[in-house]
């Protein structure tokens, strides 16, 4: 059985821990986290990530995630370890589908009952959340985050570090710039151009760059 290491221990920590123990695949499952007093996850070690060296990360565990929520955040750690040598495989839960067909990049996780269809290309760092849809050759840049239930349709793309908030829908044949948050529910018909907050039906944009 293999070891992995949990980089985040927040709540995106917690839903990757459930997708990996799905898998069946790790005997070992540790947590790092780099704030001073994590909230605990029962039955689980939180190591301070502070004090891991990369050696060390390497020796101890077969695999690594990078679990931390902010999508820039997410981006520049998964950047970080991939140019330090560390392989980050996709992490799919056995109940979301991954066409044959698609690809998803370095570090991305793909949760429960999401799909990832025909063609699609997913980047490196990304979260494909419960049950969100990435359809047949939509592109998704690296660091993007699809909330709970957020749907992108046929042949859609969506630039670095974006996130659709929950119940967020994105049409066919769209185009999105990178950093650009659509809140929750929002229909994006339109191709975005500018970064910024968007919400509403179809949205409008409400605000400059939001942090995830
Ligand atoms: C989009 C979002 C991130 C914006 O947060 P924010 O920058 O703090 O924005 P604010 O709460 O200041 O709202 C700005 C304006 O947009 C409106 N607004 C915010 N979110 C909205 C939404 N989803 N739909 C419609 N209007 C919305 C607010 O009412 C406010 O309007 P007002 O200025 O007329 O009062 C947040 O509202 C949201 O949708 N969060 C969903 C989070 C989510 O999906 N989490 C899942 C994690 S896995």
């Amino acid at each position: 059985m293999r070891s992995l290491l949990i980089i985040g221990s927040g709540g995106h920590g917690r839903s990757v821990l459930d997708c990996a123990l799905a898998t069946g695949e790790y005997g070992e499952i540790v947590f790092a986290s780099n704030e001073d007093e994590p909230t605990p996850v029962p039955g689980y070690e939180i190591l301070d990530e502070r004090k891991l060296a990369l050696s060390g990360i390497r020796d101890r565990f077969d695999a690594v995630a990078v679990a931390i929520g902010d999508n820039r955040a997410r981006l520049l750690k998964t950047r970080a370890l991939l140019a330090c040598g560390i392989s980050l495989l996709p992490l799919v839960h056995p109940r979301a589908y991954v066409s044959p067909l698609a690809s998803v990049g370095a570090g991305s996780v793909v949760l429960a009952g999401a799909v990832v269809n025909a063609f699609a290309e997913v980047g490196a760092g990304c979260i494909v959340n419960t049950c969100a849809v990435v359809e047949h050759e939509c592109r998704l840049g690296d660091g993007v985050h699809l909330s709970p239930g957020a749907i992108v349709a046929g042949g859609s793309s969506v630039g670095e570090g974006s996130w659709l908030c929950a119940n967020s829908v994105v049409s066919d044949h769209v185009g999105i710039c990178p950093r650009v948050t659509v809140g929750a529910g929002g229909c994006v018909i339109h191709d975005i151009s500018e970064p910024g907050v968007y919400v509403g039906v179809p949205v409008r944009k409400v605000g400059g760059l939001c942090a995830e």
